[in-house]
């Protein structure tokens, strides 16, 4: 692999740096080949034979109601693009830096400079690098916020080291210990938002941190490795993307490209090359890693010697924030995949509902339902484990279903579908995506919605005349959500399910938006959907989350060059979405460089906490290295944003 510099580059772009995209687009064939504009528009906010023909009445009186009441307005006036290295927010708001990658979480770590690369021995003492998904947690009187940090930049935090390539095993220390999660108490004073330094509340978990693997894969073989010969007690929660959170108070973490931390020092296991491994292969296991090299200085992270370790990351991860001793919890009854997030949802009967995405060109999308039933104060255990795991198959006529991945529907045992869940949706014919990232459940409505960020490879072939696939050999083709060739903008697909029920296994679908330029391109498929334009420019979406009024907030993960194809999009930004009207304005620009991706609320809704990823420039110090924050935003009045 080539050596990469992460500066100002998310975990996804690297990803596709070290799988690169088609080197050549024929531009003209994409618009030959791909369905009309007007094609794409009849599936773009339709919902409508395909719900009537289901009879579900898919949308209350009630929830349509609450949700025109929702649509109704953006409480703000829509800024312009951007492409400076700072953040801009709508008349009327303001914003503030909360907490910076290494700002010390506890007093002993005073001092800690970034700009020196910061002694390992305090690193796992400040707040971590490159923020991701967050949620806040009221408890006793105390605002807390659990956040990921999802990787580290090699260069900046080993200064010393040669292309930031660590040296030794205190470099890989100091990796592990600036990623994972952060939990902190936070608290607004006349100044506003602050960190409070030395909370009994605040916690690093790391790379290293002691886990418990439970559900139904927790003991087998596959789990086991040398240092844990009961596969039950796994030792670090890696490349922490996005989040969720559970009606019962804690705090979920999801585990994306945990692959890239592996490698090997031998180049074949069992006389075959690393690569050659089936599950390897499919979940992105290389000999080379992605540059950390832990592989060289901790043994763990050396598949030739512990084949298994990486079997133990891939997992959404519970926290209790509210307990600093708690052990956390990886739940394999959720699958083994590229989390994105996990958004839970109580069904009508009260069991427990996980809609997931797993982030990669071709990967599928997956929801979780409990056997047992939450019950306010009740037991939660099983919860998350005992349950069906289901993967997404959509239709052309606007339907889907969830199929389940049982032992009759893949002839896998239980375990080995939990382990390798990628292969067990592939056997049911799941329907390959364009990346599915965030997944949010509108409040007021019985829907959920997903952020299909792009893809370069969709509906191309390779070389040889093949069609393009994802790493498991299923084809790419375009098909019903992910309608458009090359697809380097995104789109928003969203489902109501039967009878209003999120456990029901059968859906509605449509596409909120077709993401697009219509500046750049004034027909066919890159123009994107009727609620595209020139005033509302973006591409990529990522990250989502409802409000509790009701509108869906979407965050950017682009290209913010502002050139060609994305001329006039400017840098990454957060939107506001209306669900019912589909308009989207633009609430937020991003410093250019950075991606703009977590998004959470204070317990009385008067402050939003958007965390800015990867910024260039020198922001927000105005000088030095740029640092990924999470920043307060308010309005000026003090009233609700949310
Ligand atoms: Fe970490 Fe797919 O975003
Ligand atoms: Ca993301
Ligand atoms: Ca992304």
């Amino acid at each position: 692999m080539k050596d990469i510099d992460t500066t100002n580059m998310s975990a996804d772009e690297w990803d596709e740096r070290n799988f690169p995209r088609p080197e050549v687009q024929d531009f003209d064939r994409v618009v030959e080949k791909a369905i009309s504009r007007r094609g794409f528009l009849t599936s773009v906010l339709a919902f409508g034979s395909a719900a009537a023909v289901m009879g579900t009445g898919l949308m209350t009186s009630t929830s349509a109601q609450a949700q025109a009441a929702a649509g109704a307005r953006f409480p703000f006036k829509p800024i312009g693009i951007q492409t400076d290295f700072a953040v801009h927010v709508p008349e009327g708001y303001e914003w503030k830096v909360l907490a910076r990658w290494g700002d010390p979480l506890f007093s002993d770590a005073d001092g800690y400079d970034v700009t020196e690369g910061g002694p390992v021995e305090m690193s796992d003492r400040v707040f971590g690098e490159n923020t991701d998904g967050m949620e806040t947690f009221s408890f006793q009187g105390h605002e807390l916020i659990a956040i990921n940090h999802e990787y580290a930049n090699r260069r900046t935090n080993l200064p010393a080291a040669q292309d930031g390539t660590p040296a030794n095993a205190g470099d890989v220390l100091k990796l592990q210990n600036l990623q994972g999660v952060t939990v902190m108490e936070v608290r607004e004073g006349a100044d506003g938002w602050e960190v409070v330094k030395d909370s009994p509340f605040n916690r690093r978990i790391h790379h290293n941190t002691p886990m418990a693997l439970v559900g139904p894969a927790a003991g087998h073989d596959l789990l086991k490795t040398e240092a844990d010969p009961t596969g039950t007690a796994a030792l670090g929660t890696l490349n922490n993307c996005g989040s969720g959170k559970t009606p019962w108070g804690t705090y979920l973490t999801c585990e994306e490209n945990f692959n890239g931390y592996f490698g090997s020092t031998e180049a074949s296991v069992d006389q075959k090359p690393i690569e050659m491994s089936p599950s390897f292969q499919r979940y992105g296991i290389s000999a080379a890693g992605w540059g950390y090299d832990y592989h060289k200085w901790d043994a763990r992270f050396d598949v030739s010697k512990n084949p298994h370790e990486p079997n133990r990351h891939g997992w959404v991860v519970e926290i209790d924030p509210t307990n600093p001793n708690s052990t956390p919890i990886k739940h394999t009854g959720l699958g083994r995949f590229k989390h994105e997030n996990a958004e839970v949802v109580v069904a009508n009967d009260g069991r427990v509902v996980v809609y997931m995405g797993d982030d990669e060109r071709g990967e599928f999308m997956y929801k979780f339902v409990s056997n047992g039933v939450f019950t306010p104060g009740g037991a939660t255990d099983g919860l998350l484990d005992d349950g069906t795991l289901y993967a997404a198959r959509f239709s052309e006529d606007g339907t889907g279903e969830w199929v389940a991945l049982t032992e009759e529907t893949t002839g896998m045992p239980l375990a080995e579908i939990l382990v390798f869940t990628r292969m067990a949706a592939s056997k049911v014919g799941a329907t390959t995506m364009d990346r599915p990232e965030w997944i949010s459940v509108n409040p007021n409505a019985a829907e959920a919605y997903c952020c299909l960020t792009n893809n370069s490879r969709r509906g191309t072939m390779n070389d040889d005349g093949t069609p393009r696939t994802n790493a498991g050999g299923d084809v790419m083709a375009v098909n019903a959500p992910n309608p458009r060739e090359t697809n380097r903008y995104g789109q928003i697909v969203r489902w109501r399910p039967e009878n209003a029920d999120h456990a029901s296994d059968r859906f509605a679908w449509d596409l909120y938006v077709m993401v697009g330029n219509p500046a750049v391109h004034a027909d066919g498929p890159y123009a994107g959907s009727k609620n595209m334009n020139a005033g509302n420019l973006f591409n990529s979406p990522d990250g989502m989350a409802f409000d509790s009024t009701g509108l869906v907030w979407i965050q950017t993960d682009g290209d913010d060059d502002n050139e060609g194809d994305f001329a006039g999009m400017g840098n990454n930004q957060m939107l506001a979405g209306d669900p019912v009207t589909g308009e989207i304005v633009r609430f937020m620009t991003g410093p250019n460089g950075s991606e703009v991706t977590g998004l959470t609320w204070s317990a009385d809704r008067r402050t939003m906490f958007v965390g800015i990823q990867h910024p260039g420039g020198s922001w927000p110090d105005g000088a030095g290295l740029p640092r990924s924050s999470i920043i307060t935003v308010k309005r000026s009045d003090g009233a609700l944003v949310g």
